[in-house]
């Protein structure tokens, strides 16, 4: 299939500037392979506007459509509303060549030749299911405004089955249009690599020109040698799932060792580096510790087991039970650690949490691991100061009767305990003489096995881990 060159005249919501013209050979995109294609994204949350920013990047003419006013305005402005290394400055670039625009108003969208649907599908409240009403609403508006004969590429991670819908919906509502399912496999943090450098690309059609379009929109990386596996759009699905289940299993994992390992005083770091050198097993992904958070592993586990009831397989995803409660369990075994090592009682006495967000180099407190920690040793009577480089205005706002401190140094003054729960570089490199200085107990509970054990010790420090045996 060999699609026109789209045109960008008159009134175009994006002329093409002389200079985004130049720009294409910044790429290295030769004049036979570039092939500029019109973009749309709705959903311009973390996967969206790094997506959409992204496809801008290789040459393409992108609108995110975002319904939150605030939120396209703001992108639209260059502010971008979440802490992404590496996305402010393409950000601004980008739009600065003026191929990329966001707004509020899906018309736009109506003479595109792909629209991708990176709206959340978060977990329903009271249930393990996800809330697909986004991904639905996106369908529909697509049928309302689309004009052109678009791709409609969905990336948002769904029950498997969810593209079967959104086929028969376009099929009866919109007819020109075609659905393709692209799962996306970025990681917060280092979302711009993953988008412009994906270790596959997975594309779930239903014909030919679908995959055509799809390899001229991913022309960069595919020239780069990045796999593309084509499949069906029930194969599409699960590898999401799957790919975020394995994910989470391993990390479950060796955190089950973990449990083992403090019972008979073993150290599960090791253990971890051991079987890990094992290139079947390999070491990513058993960093042992307060266990998985987010907006990712743990509902995507959930609305997985909730599929599987519902097809009559639940029997085969049983096991996502106990990677669940594992999970769950490391939080409370921080809780229980922190008061033995207390004497017993918490109240009144001052915990230092270093790390808010669920992860380093992130913003995001989605289901964050280290502040449930922080909650639960607040609501135990605790006087719990907490500290993040980027998640204390987000987690104030979840959790406001938390003591904030901006920087690690002013939330160790007269600490009484120090709960290491988001392994962010900085804290990595405190320097244990200056913090013993500055405490009132020297002691230390490393949630994230990410310390040197024996610098703390030899600074005077009681120094405990999850999983590692107590000296
Ligand atoms: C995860 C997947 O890694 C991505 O491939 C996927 O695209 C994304 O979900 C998604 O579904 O959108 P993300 O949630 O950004 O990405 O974070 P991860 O790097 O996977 O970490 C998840 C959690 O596991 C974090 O809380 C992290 O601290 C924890 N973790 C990770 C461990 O406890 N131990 C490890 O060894 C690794």
């Amino acid at each position: 299939m060999v699609r026109q060159p789209t045109r960008y005249g008159g009134t175009n919501w994006l002329a093409e500037s002389e200079s985004a013209a130049r720009d294409r050979t910044h790429f290295g995109l030769t004049q036979e392979r570039w092939h500029q294609m019109k973009i749309g994204v709705i959903g311009c949350g973390y996967l969206g506007a790094v997506h959409a920013a992204c496809m801008s990047t290789v040459g393409h003419q992108v609108y995110g459509y975002e319904i939150d006013v605030a939120k396209a305005e703001g992108l639209n402005s260059a502010r971008t509303p979440f802490f992404e290394p590496g996305f402010d400055e393409m950000l601004s670039e980008q739009l600065g060549t003026g191929r990329l625009a966001f707004g509020s108003d899906p018309q736009p969208l109506a003479d595109c030749d792909a629209v991708f649907i990176c709206v959340g599908t978060p977990q329903l409240k009271g249930e393990l299911a996800a809330d697909t009403r986004y991904v639905t609403a996106a369908f529909e508006t697509v049928a309302d405004v689309v004009r052109s004969n678009a791709l409609i590429i969905g990336k948002s991670t769904v029950p498997v089955g969810t593209a079967d819908r959104a086929s028969q919906l376009l099929a009866e509502r919109a007819p020109h249009l075609t659905v393709a399912w692209n799962p996306e496999f970025l990681r917060e943090g280092k979302a711009v690599k993953d988008t412009l450098r994906p270790d596959r690309l997975v594309f779930g059609v239903e014909n030919e020109g679908s995959e055509e379009l799809l390899r001229e929109i991913y022309a960069d990386p595919i020239a780069d040698g990045c796999p593309v596996l084509v499949t069906d759009f029930p194969t599409a699905e699960l590898v999401k799932v799957a790919a975020n289940s394995f994910l989470a299993t391993k990390i479950s994992f060796i955190n089950a060792m973990s449990e083992v390992c403090e019972v008979v005083g073993a150290d599960v770091t090791q253990l971890a580096d051991a079987i890990g050198y094992d290139a079947r097993i390999g070491r990513s992904f058993l960093g042992a510790g307060l266990g998985f958070g987010g907006g990712c592993l743990p509902k995507d586990i959930r609305a997985f087991m909730a599929r599987a009831g519902e097809l009559g397989v639940d029997q085969a995803l049983s096991f996502l039970r106990e990677v669940d409660a594992i999970n769950m369990r490391r939080r409370s075994r921080m809780v229980e650690m922190a008061h033995e090592q207390l004497g017993g009682t918490v109240i009144g006495q001052r915990i230092a949490v270093l790390g808010a967000a669920f992860k380093p180099d992130s913003d995001d407190i989605r289901d964050s691991p280290a502040l449930n920690v922080a909650a639960q040793l607040l609501l135990r009577g605790a006087d719990v100061v907490v500290t993040d480089p980027q998640a204390v205005e987000n987690a104030r706002r979840k959790w406001p009767d938390l003591t904030f401190a901006d920087t690690p140094m002013e939330a160790l003054q007269k600490a009484d305990l120090i709960l290491l729960l988001t392994e962010w570089d900085e804290y990595k490199q405190l320097d244990p003489q200056q913090v013993g200085a500055v405490v009132r107990h020297k002691q230390i509970i490393d949630g994230r096995n990410a310390l040197d054990p024996q610098s703390w010790r030899d600074a005077g420090f009681v120094y405990r881990a999850l999983g590692r045996p107590r000296v």
